[in-house]
């Protein structure tokens, strides 16, 4: 994809198609009106009087013309908001994607010129043209998008590193979107290598002995179930000896059954989804050794573990060590994704994390407190969730918070271990008891864990993307690393 900025509508390539947004309830703007006589399209006021244009939420209307014009609703002007312009964008380009233009343009309008919603254009053009059918051999939807122009007048914005990171996103839904029996630890393991040597990062992967020589236990202990060896996979860039040592960990469930705690057939159909966490920090990493952000070390591990429940499965009953010492009692071999993460979490203390985010697709919980629409965001510090989602919200991904209250803890007291992996259904607020758990693992460390189980991957068509993975949470951990070394620069030279 080749990305350029153009100030005049009438400079853009005759056989391509501007996209741009308009709202309901209200008349064209005069920047709308301006910019369809610059291509020459002239019907704008006809096809509002059929009816055609009510702006209803992400409805396309195609005006075809020297360039042609693709008009996205966006509905009420009350409701607007950053993500839902992006989200128009990605919905309009997907459209377009599919009919033969080889290039498109984003308008971008005149109150929103500025350089965060022309890196979001960037980001929305690049999903909007996303290649989902990885194994399809027929009736291939293929994107015939080779460029994108963004019209605005704001020359600020780095547009070859948004690119970047949209690519990177695309990596991100294209792991998730792999089947399980393709992508094994292992599998993920070889990927990290090679995505490493790709981006210029270090990388280190450990198999089953690796892992059992740094005692994690509680990792080994999912791993029981599968014939397929787990992977411990590092990712690093930046400056070893720098005080800020950013560090990001993902659940790399490459499958997830439920072990023997089974999970129904419906409950397993998207379970291939479970390493979303660890798809996001390695999309997140491929794009930081890109770009390079300096002054800092960031580091991300991956626990990548299948689910299954084989002949030597743990069983409920059972009581794991973890890495730190402490045992968990496990009453679902389901709840297996804190089991992981608290052992890597303990090994990303041990190397000297100084500011902790974790990314998993940890409960269903998390579905039906937020849906779909936003990950659950939870830790401590309050000035580091904070920090998280400012991130967020500056990446255009919603993260929202819950309150990690001391008493969640108490509802994971085991009568026999140091703690128990389910807060069982009774009491509900099943973010929170994984999320205390956690919390066990990560101490003295600002730590904030976002739950990505409803935003992780997009079960059912939702008008703006494909099904399937979506790359959610890559371009918040760029964000917040790019912040981090803005930080620790202006610390080195304060002006
Ligand atoms: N991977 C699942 C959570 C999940 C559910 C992710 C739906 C994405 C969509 C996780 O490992 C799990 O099974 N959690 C259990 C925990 C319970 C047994 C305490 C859950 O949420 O039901
Ligand atoms: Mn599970
Ligand atoms: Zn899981």
């Amino acid at each position: 994809m080749r990305v350029d900025r153009v100030s005049d509508p009438s400079a853009l390539p005759a056989e391509s198609v501007v996209v741009a947004t308009y709202l309901s309830g209200e008349d064209l703007p005069d920047s709308l009106r301006q910019l369809a006589n610059a291509v020459g399209i002239h019907d704008l006021e006809d096809a509002r009087s059929r009816g055609e244009l009510t702006g209803s939420l992400y409805t396309v209307t195609l005006f075809r013309g020297r360039p042609s014009l693709l008009l996205v609703g966006l509905s009420r002007r009350r409701d607007f908001s950053d993500v839902r312009w992006r989200r128009a964008v990605e919905a309009g380009v997907r459209y377009v994607s599919r009919r033969g233009f080889s290039h498109v343009s984003v308008a971008i309008p005149p109150d929103l010129q500025s350089r965060r919603f022309s890196e979001a254009a960037v980001g929305a053009v690049v999903a909007g043209c996303y290649q989902e059918q990885l194994c399809k051999t027929e009736d291939l939807e293929v994107s015939s998008v080779q460029g994108m122009s963004l019209l605005t007048q704001d020359d600020s914005a780095d547009l070859n590193g948004a690119l970047m990171l949209a690519e990177s996103t695309s990596v991100a839904r294209d792991l998730v979107n792999l089947p399980p029996s393709d992508l094994t630890p292992t599998a993920l393991g070889e990927r990290a290598r090679s995505m490493a040597a790709e981006a210029g990062l270090r990388v280190e992967v450990l198999g089953r002995d690796g892992i059992q020589a740094l005692g994690m236990g509680a990792m080994l202990g999912v791993a029981k179930g599968s014939g397929e060896p787990p992977a411990l996979i590092r990712l690093e860039c930046g400056d070893v000896a720098s005080d800020t040592r950013l560090t990001f960990v993902g659940k790399g469930l490459t499958f997830d059954s439920g072990g023997l705690s089974l999970k129904t057939a419906e409950g397993m159909e998207w379970m291939k989804g479970d390493m979303g966490g660890a798809a996001a920090v390695l999309g997140a990493m491929r794009a930081l050794g890109l770009l390079k952000p300096e002054g800092i070390l960031v580091r991300g591990l991956i626990g990548a573990v299948e689910n299954l429940p084989g002949p030597h499965a743990m069983k409920p009953g059972d009581v794991l060590r973890t890495k730190n010492g402490k045992t968990i009692e496990v009453l679902n071999t389901d709840a297996e994704g804190r089991l992981v993460l608290s052992d890597v979490l303990s090994h990303a203390l041990e190397l000297g994390a100084t500011h902790l985010v974790d990314l998993a697709t940890l409960t269903g919980a998390a579905v039906v407190a937020l849906g779909t629409e936003a990950a659950a965001l939870v830790g401590r510090p309050q000035s580091w969730v904070d920090e998280v989602g400012d991130a967020a919200a500056a990446a255009m991904e919603r993260a929202w918070q819950l309150p990690l209250y001391p008493e969640f803890r108490r509802r994971i007291r085991s009568d026999i271990a140091d703690m128990k992996n389910t807060g069982g259904r009774a009491g509900g607020g099943g973010v929170l008891t994984a999320a205390a758990l956690l919390s066990e693992f990560v101490d003295g460390v600002p730590w904030a864990h976002l739950d990505i189980a409803g935003t992780a991957f997009v079960e059912s068509s939702n008008g703006y993307s494909a099904i399937g993975g979506t790359g959610y949470g890559v371009a918040t951990l760029v964000e917040l690393a790019r912040r981090l070394a803005a930080n620790a620069a202006e610390r080195i030279n304060p002006l």
